[in-house]
C-alpha cells in the first residue's frame, strides 16, 4: 500500500489530499478563493499568492485530520510544479518541500494537466490505449495515452480554452466569475434560439478554436443592444453552450474514429458540464469497444486528490525530484 500526500496551488484553490494506491481518496481538503477574485472578474495573481500562504498550513492540517493519519503513515509527497501562476505554484511547492524535508519523505513532481486526467481513476480502471479530452480554464486538449505516463497531444485549442470562453461570454452577460456552471444551469432550462458557428468543424485535424464563437456572441449582443432589444440571457446561454459542445463532440468523434482506444476520459473544470457529459455518453455508446470514464463531479475542478493520483504513477515509475525542484508555469505535456 502506498500513501501519498499531495499539494496543489496552481490557480485559485489551495488543496492538500492523501491518496492510497492512486485511486482511494483518504482526504481532500480544498480552500477556494473564488469570492476574493469575483469582483475583479478573474484571478488576480498577487491576491491568489497571499491567499495560498494564508491557507496552506490549514488545509494541510485538515487533510491529515480528515484521514486520521500522521506523517509517519505516508510514503511520499506529490506536488504540482506547473502549469499555473508562478506565485501560486511557489506556495504549494514550498509547503511540499518543507513537509518532505521535515518528515524525510521523497518528493514526486506532478504536471497539473496529468493530475486532471489521473482523476479518472476515481471513477474506475483506466485501460490503455486511452484518450482524454482535457477541458479547463486554461487548456483544451485531446490527449492520447498508449500507456501510463505517456501523453501525446493530438489536438489543442488555437486560441481561447473552452472554460475561458465560458468565462468571457459570462462576463459579457454580466454573470459572476467563473461563469461555467451558471451558463450550464441556464442552458438546461432554456431553448437555444441562435445558431452560432462551430469553428473548424471541417478541417482535417483535431484542433479547437473558440475565439470566433466568442466574437459571434459579442456581435450578437451588441447588435441586439443597438436595436434596443431585451436580451434573453437564458436562450443565449443555451445557444452558446450548444456551439461549444458541438465543437468538442465533433473533434472527439473524429479522434475516436481514427484512434481506437479502450478508455475515453473526460477531465478538467469544464468536465462538470452536464450537456457535455450527456452528449459524450451518447457518443461513446456508438464506440462499444471504448469505456467512458468521466472524472467524478467532485474532482473535476482543481483539487489535490487528482495530484495524488498522478503522483502515484510517477512514484511507481521512479520519477522523483530534489529540493531544488522549481516551478514551470508554462509546462505542457
Ligand atoms: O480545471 P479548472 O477548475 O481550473 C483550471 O485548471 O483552469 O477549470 C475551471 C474552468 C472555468 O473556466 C469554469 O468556468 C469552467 O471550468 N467550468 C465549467 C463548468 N464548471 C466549471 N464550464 C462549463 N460548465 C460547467 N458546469
Ligand atoms: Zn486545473
Amino acid at each position: 500500500m502506498t500513501r501519498i500526500i499531495a499539494f496543489e496551488s496552481s490557480a485559485d484553490e489551495t488543496s492538500v489530499a492523501i491518496v492510497e494506491d492512486g485511486h482511494t481518496v483518504l482526504s481532500n481538503s480544498v480552500a477556494t478563493q473564488i469570492n476574493s477574485h469575483r469582483r475583479f472578474g478573474g484571478i488576480v495573481p498577487e491576491v491568489a499568492s497571499r491567499h495560498h500562504i494564508e491557507w496552506i498550513t490549514r488545509v494541510l492540517d485538515d487533510a491529515l485530520k480528515q484521514a486520521a493519519l500522521t506523517p509517519k503513515d505516508l510514503d511520499a509527497v506529490a506536488v504540482t510544479y506547473g502549469p499555473g501562476l508562478v506565485g501560486s505554484l511557489l506556495v504549494g511547492l514550498m509547503g511540499a518541500k518543507t513537509f518532505a524535508m521535515a518528515h524525510h519523505l521523497p518528493i514526486v513532481p506532478v504536471n497539473h494537466l496529468a493530475g486532471h486526467i489521473a482523476a479518472a481513476r476515481f471513477a474506475g480502471k483506466v485501460e490503455y490505449p486511452a484518450m482524454a479530452l482535457m477541458v479547463s480554464g486554461g487548456h483544451t486538449e485531446l490527449v492520447l495515452m498508449r500507456e501510463e505516463n505517456d501523453f501525446k497531444v493530438i489536438g489543442e485549442t488555437r486560441d481561447d480554452a473552452a472554460g475561458e470562453s465560458y468565462d468571457k461570454v459570462g462576463r459579457l452577460l454580466e454573470f459572476p466569475y467563473p461563469a461555467g456552471k451558471i451558463i450550464d444551469d441556464l442552458a438546461r432550462k432554456n431553448q437555444a434560439t441562435v445558431k452560432f458557428p462551430t469553428a473548424m468543424a471541417h478541417d482535417d485535424n483535431y484542433d479547437f478554436s473558440f475565439s470566433g464563437l466568442k466574437s459571434a456572441v459579442i456581435n450578437y449582443v451588441h447588435n441586439a443592444q443597438q436595436r434596443g432589444e431585451n436580451l434573453n440571457k437564458g436562450e443565449l446561454a443555451a445557444s452558446f453552450q450548444n456551439a461549444v459542445v458541438d465543437a468538442l463532440l465533433g473533434r472527439t468523434k473524429r479522434a475516436l474514429e481514427n484512434y481506437p482506444v479502450k478508455t475515453f476520459i473526460l477531465a478538467g473544470g469544464v468536465a462538470a458540464n452536464q450537456q457535455l457529459r450527456q452528449t459524450l455518453t451518447a457518443l461513446l455508446e456508438t464506440f462499444p469497444e471504448t469505456t467512458f470514464l468521466p472524472v467524478p463531479m467532485q474532482y473535476t475542478g482543481d483539487n489535490a486528490a487528482m495530484i495524488g493520483a498522478a503522483g502515484y504513477w510517477n512514484y511507481q515509475a521512479g520519477i522523483f525530484a530534489d529540493l531544488d525542484l522549481n516551478t514551470d508555469p508554462g509546462l505542457d505535456f
